[in-house]
């Protein structure tokens, strides 16, 4: 059990269903959406694109895009629900493709799950044609350093703690088990910068929609953040 993907991908599709789950359905795919239409993006390849939601999503967009993911039992179902599309194994870290290949390199929940960030991060700037964008949905990091408790008062709190220290920790819910990292937003923008690429885009999405109780747990703690970077025209 490496990371725990392939012996949770039969749960995590599940979970997924045809909606996707409530972070994805309620918080995250309006806003990437809504990027992804700001731009002009003719093709695309999305890093970690487990069962292919986003893939599907580009391309009912026009979009052509290619999907990579290390866990087989993912990308199967990926070609399962989109025979047409394009999905290959693949990780990040060792992305197959010629320099400046992609108008658009999308990350979707992907980076917290990425053992070696910099070279995911160097790879993608790589792959994206210049002027062409990185496009980010992550956990944000004061999430993934953090935990619901209950404080002395009986008060359910967010505590975030060891902010600093670069972890992987194994994650839980709903029969998936899986290996997700923490680092500091501060590494990934460094890592982000040192590749050369410009921030154009920088959110911390609120929920627009949903079960009301979930909408007002997302509100109370710091959970994702979207980045589009851009790789300078010259
Ligand atoms: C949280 S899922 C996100 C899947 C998809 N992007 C989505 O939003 O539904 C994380 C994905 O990262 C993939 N993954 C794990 N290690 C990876 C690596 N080194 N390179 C690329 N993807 C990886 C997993 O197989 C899994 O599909």
């Amino acid at each position: 059990m490496e990371n725990g993907w392939t012996e949770s991908a039969a749960a995590w599709i599940a979970e997924l269903g045809d909606g996707g789950d409530f972070g994805r359905a309620c918080v995250l795919d309006r806003p990437m959406l809504e990027r992804v239409a700001r731009g002009d993006f003719a093709t695309a390849l999305d890093v970690g694109c487990g069962e292919g939601r986003f893939c599907r999503m580009l391309a009912e967009r026009g979009i052509k895009a290619i999907g990579i993911d290390p866990t087989e039992p993912l990308l199967a179902e990926a070609r399962r629900r989109d025979p047409a599309g394009d999905y290959r194994p693949g990780r990040a870290e060792q992305l197959d493709f010629a320099d400046a290949s992609f108008d658009l390199v999308v990350s979707y929940l992907s980076l917290i799950d990425i053992p070696d960030p910099a070279a995911a991060i160097a790879g993608m700037a790589r792959v994206l044609r210049p002027g062409g964008s990185l496009l980010i949905a992550n956990l944000a990091s004061f999430s993934t350093a953090g935990n619901w408790s209950v404080d002395l008062l009986g008060r359910f709190r967010f505590a975030i703690d060891h902010y600093l220290d670069e972890r992987a920790a194994w994650a839980s819910w709903r029969g998936i088990r899986v290996r997700n990292w923490h680092r500091p937003l501060g590494s990934y923008m460094a890592l982000l910068l040192d590749a050369g690429l410009e921030l154009r885009h920088f959110a911390e999405p609120a929920p627009y929609g949903g079960d009301p109780r979930r909408v007002a747990r997302y509100r109370r703690a710091p959970w994702f953040v979207i980045m589009e970077w851009q790789k300078p025209s010259s």
